[in-house]
């Protein structure tokens, strides 16, 4: 693996060069780990079957799991949709709104797609995202990228070049370090139909977002919040985002939050448990307020303002971290699924704690 840095508030010619090699790499069927605004991503040239292939090797993820493509400029997508589509008033809106931006959008695949990107589909995501590293990644590749999370499947995903290489460094021909993500949730996968927007899987942009700017209802696929149901973006179905140690969520009131938390944590006479290495992810002043005290490597305490945006931005990492710490437990201050953000990180979390997840206090 080859490692290069960039700084992505260099101008677009600096940017151009130092991606350069890395670009020809992707061309050419390699391998190359770069950051998006959400998460970093493992791209592949999207029209080489190969080299897309060698992306399920190395991140070991099952073949029924379709690719998202990233393109750097509206340009790109000609050459993935049929070359008679046309698209809709609501795809344009979103495409004018949220590009370059966290949202995947499906639409019909061309045939010139190497066709493990959307196996067994007729439709594949594509997105273009905000961060300048990626975009001029692409523009340097000169193809689309198709790119899952550069993360072994089943692990958190990486928001850090170090989370990539720990995971993959020997799978790689390229890992691009632009820095830590700034959104640190993945993107939001939308299915557009006719008389409605169906969300696969919640991400960066939010439902009300997506609801203030198009004119068919957005609602999200119903198997999500469902167990035992099978949801329509396969990515959706598996135990994911996931941690060594066990992860547990309270969200609700703050009381019942630390009552639950002390239960958890303490035996009948106020003791630790001997076994237990708990880690814990909560908002600051609640720490203090509680007296809740942990070692750093085992402490996620997160500024309480805008707290869901920050507990996005900084979960993925948090959980690596904890793992390192071998710890045996993940205690986080949820946050309400209903509303912006929220839907995203709280529908990672409930994966991550396979559904230990507790509405407190109400
Ligand atoms: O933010 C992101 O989306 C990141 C960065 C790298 O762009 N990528 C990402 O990719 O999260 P991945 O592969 O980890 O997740 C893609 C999700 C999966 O749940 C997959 O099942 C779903 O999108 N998906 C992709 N193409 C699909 C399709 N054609 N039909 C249904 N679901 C699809
Ligand atoms: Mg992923």
């Amino acid at each position: 693996m080859r490692r290069c840095f960039v700084n992505p508030n260099d101008d677009p010619d600096a940017l151009a060069k130092s991606l350069a090699d890395p670009g020809m790499s992707l061309r050419q069927g390699g391998l190359v780990a770069f950051p998006t605004e959400t998460v970093y991503g493992l791209g592949a040239n999207a029209f080489d079957e190969t080299a897309v292939c060698r992306i399920f090797a190395a991140k070991r993820r099952p073949v029924d799991n379709p690719l998202i493509v990233h393109i750097a400029s509206l340009n790109d997508l000609d050459g993935l949709l049929p070359s008679d589509y046309r698209l809709g008033g609501t795809e344009r809106r979103l495409i004018d709104q949220f590009w370059p931006g966290p949202l995947t959008i499906l639409f019909p695949a061309g045939e010139h797609i190497a066709p493990s990107v959307h196996p067994g589909r007729d439709l594949v995501g594509v997105r273009m995202p905000q961060g300048a590293v990626a975009r001029a990644l692409i523009a340097q590749a000169q193809v689309p990228v198709a790119a899952p999370s550069a993360n072994v499947s089943g692990k958190p995903s990486p928001t850090t070049a170090d989370d990539v290489a720990e995971d993959l460094a020997e799978h790689i021909d390229w890992l691009v370090d632009g820095g830590e993500c700034a959104l640190g949730v993945e993107s939001t996968v939308l299915l557009v139909e006719e008389e409605r927007a169906v969300i696969l899987r919640p991400g960066g942009v939010t439902q009300e977002m997506l609801a203030s700017v198009i004119d068919i209802p957005v609602v999200f696929d119903r198997h999500l919040f469902d167990p035992a149901g099978a949801p329509l973006a396969p990515g959706m179905k598996y135990r994911h985002y996931a941690p060594d140690a066990k992860v547990h969520v309270w969200w609700g009131e703050e009381e019942a939050i630390y009552a639950a938390m002390r239960e958890f944590m303490l035996d009948e006479d106020g003791r630790p448990w001997p076994q237990m290495r708990p880690a814990i992810i909560a908002p600051r002043d609640f720490l203090s307020r509680y007296e809740i005290h942990m070692p750093s490597d085992r402490l996620g305490a997160l500024p309480p303002d805008d707290y869901s945006a920050e507990l996005a931005r900084s979960l993925y990492q948090l959980l690596r971290r904890f793992d390192r710490a071998e710890a045996t437990d993940v205690l986080v201050y949820g946050v309400d699924p209903a509303h912006g953000i929220g839907t995203a990180v709280m529908n990672r979390l409930q994966k991550a704690a396979e559904g230990r997840v507790v509405l407190v206090g109400y």
